[in-house]
């Protein structure tokens, strides 16, 4: 069963599209790296995706319903189900982590109480190892740290399906297999869908269960890991020679 189900979807800025056609389903409980070269529309691809930016044409289905895109329910509904992990983590740098990983559920979840959020956000640090920094402000943490934190926000709210956009950029590479590892336990354990996006070799290796790769505007690519490196294709052999 696909989680997501992208039909005859166009996406770009304005009336031109960066993005043409793409048919593709992410299928649910597994892990999807969405790879291709920089400028080949793999931001773009998940600001629609995430329900920020409205595609040109096409549609885009979460669950088997239609994402509307001119509906403010449908658009809540769809962020309250989802979790994003932004490229910087985005978290707000006035207030400590505890707070930002509380903020979704202030923001979302106005049912609940303080000790239910309390329970939930420690939950969620105890989840990424960061038990003991609930009382740190973002600027007093480490890279690895911060998106380990991001991640816990984008968790919070027990999504179905959490999205990265280049979780392992800026980090070394010690940290950012950490970070793989976190995010193969947290599908695991928990069952959540990933959709990661990301250019690194060793991630794709590292977390992959199918890839989407983009290329010349077009879904190029869309199979099981084990499929895409048997495949004879130039453009696949050349961006994987290219990035190891
Ligand atoms: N806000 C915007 N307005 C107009 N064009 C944009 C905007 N954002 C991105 N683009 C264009 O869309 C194309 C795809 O950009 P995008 O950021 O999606 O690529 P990417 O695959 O995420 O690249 P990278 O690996 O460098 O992050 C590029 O040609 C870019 O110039
Ligand atoms: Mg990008």
């Amino acid at each position: 069963m696909n989680i997501i189900e992208a039909r005859q979807l166009n996406i770009g800025y304005g009336e031109i599209p960066v993005l043409h056609g793409l048919d593709f389903g992410i299928p649910e409980g597994r892990i999807t790296v969405i790879l291709g070269k920089s400028g080949s529309g793999k931001t773009t691809l998940l600001k629609s995706l995430i329900g920020l930016l409205p595609p040109l044409a096409g549609e885009i289905r979460f669950c088997d319903t239609l994402l509307d895109f001119r509906s403010e329910k449908s658009l809540q509904d769809h962020y309250r189900r989802i979790g994003v992990l932004y490229q910087n983590a985005a978290l707000l740098s006035s207030l400590n982590l505890f707070e930002n990983i509380a903020l979704p559920l202030r923001i979302h979840r106005t049912d609940l109480r303080e000790k239910d959020i309390r329970e939930q956000v420690e939950k969620r640090l105890a989840q990424v190892g960061l038990e003991q920094s609930g009382g740190k402000l973002p600027g007093e943490l480490s890279g690895g740290m911060r998106k380990r934190a991001g991640l816990a926000r984008a968790l919070v709210q027990e999504p179905k399906i959490v999205f990265c956009d280049e979780p392992s950029a800026g980090l070394d590479p010690i940290t950012s297999t950490q970070l793989d590892r976190l995010m193969i336990r947290l599908n695991r354990e928990t069952g959540t869908t990933l959709a990661v996006v990301t250019h690194e070799l060793r991630s794709v290796e590292a977390v992959a269960d199918r890839v989407l790769v983009l290329h010349d505007g077009r879904v190029h690519f869309d199979g099981e890991f084990g499929e895409l490196i048997t495949q004879k294709d130039p453009f696949i052999e050349s961006f994987f020679l290219r990035t190891t």
